[in-house]
């Protein structure tokens, strides 16, 4: 390991700037697609992801890019590849490692993040391809006796074992450990949830002597179920999830970069924006956003898959980066 890694994860949370998760498997964005009714081809995949890091200036608010498998392979129309296209864009290169969330053997409702096996592999391929961080998400349920503790342990453990292969490759780990918003739990609930992740997540990197200086933290915030009846407001957001993590993540951290995990456009500029104005100052590591749907639902919206729509797309995402920029800087007016 060099101080790459290290550099690398200062840069990703460069004052103002956020991280643009465009990461979706082909799954998933085969969902997104058919909201806007379009169909879920590689073209039109490429055609949307080349859409989004060609908008004009992006990286003035976008710090780095997570790709998907197929992505970082992908060239824009005229021949540049996606990884070089974003590095003239002043924007890092990253990619998804992990394979997916899959049912946890013997426990109901529960799931363990797999992809371990032949990653050292994998890591010196997308070396080669550009890419400069990584990023592996654990996935934590709320519900009926769940999250156990062997569910966010068997978790804690894969996320630190990934850490550690990244940063042997001169990798940046994004670590990701979501505790899920799903379920009519009150905040509380959340918070106990993520209070044992992250415990959980630390004692393991630090068991496998993960650099905590060469990574980045890419949690949820503490919020309520998104069906609760009972919201909490962003200052309680903010208060519960600042003083959570100011106990149980290292000051060595340089960065929280939050998902936003089905969390509205607005509530994930408010709650972002008011930690970093209520807590200015007073914290040990940069407060920004690493989004994917936050930073996509509008552009894709705008898009609607026509050509004649590109223009509209960026700029609906350009707002929207500049927005959650204003946000980490605890700035949005
Ligand atoms: P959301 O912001 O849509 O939760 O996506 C972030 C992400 O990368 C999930 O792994």
């Amino acid at each position: 390991m060099t101080k790459e890694v290290r550099k690398t994860a200062l840069a990703m949370v460069a004052g103002g700037k956020g991280i643009l998760a465009m990461d979706e498997s082909t799954g998933t964005i085969e969902k997104r697609f058919k909201e806007i009714g379009v169909e879920n081809t590689e073209e039109n995949r490429r055609k949307y992801r080349q859409l989004l890091i060609t908008a004009p200036g992006l990286g003035d608010y976008i710090s780095g890019a997570i790709l998907f498998d197929e992505t970082i392979r992908q060239k824009t129309a005229d021949g540049i590849p996606f990884p070089r296209l974003l590095e003239q864009q002043g924007i890092l290169p990253g990619i998804k490692v992990d394979k997916g969330a899959k049912p946890l053997a013997l426990f109901s409702n529960e799931t363990i993040t797999e992809g371990l096996d032949g990653l050292r592999e994998r890591l010196q391929e997308y070396r080669s391809l550009g890419a400069k961080f990584a990023k592996w998400r654990a996935v934590i349920a709320i519900g009926d006796a769940i999250p156990t503790k062997a569910c966010i342990k068997a978790n804690a453990h894969a996320l630190a074992r990934y850490a550690a292969l990244c940063q042997e490759a001169d990798i940046t780990p994004i670590v990701e450990p979501e505790v899920l918003m799903d379920g009519s739990h009150a905040i509380e609930k959340c918070l106990e949830a993520t209070a044992q992740t992250l415990a959980s997540v630390f004692k393991e990197l630090k068991g496998l002597k993960v650099d905590l200086k060469g990574m980045v933290l890419k949690p949820n915030m503490v919020v309520s179920g998104s069906s609760c009846p009972d919201q909490a407001t962003p200052e309680k957001v903010a208060d519960l999830t600042v003083t959570c993590f100011k106990e149980l993540v290292s000051p060595k951290v340089p960065g929280i970069a939050f998902l936003s995990g089905g969390q509205s456009d607005e509530s994930a500029t408010s709650n972002l924006n008011e930690m970093n104005k209520k807590f200015k100052g007073q914290l040990p590591w940069k407060l920004t956003f690493s989004y994917g749907r936050a930073l996509q639902r509008a552009a894709l919206k705008a898009w609607n898959g026509s050509d004649a729509n590109i223009k509209a797309a960026q700029d609906a995402l350009l707002e929207k980066a500049k927005g959650y920029g204003k946000a980490a800087l605890g700035e949005f007016e």
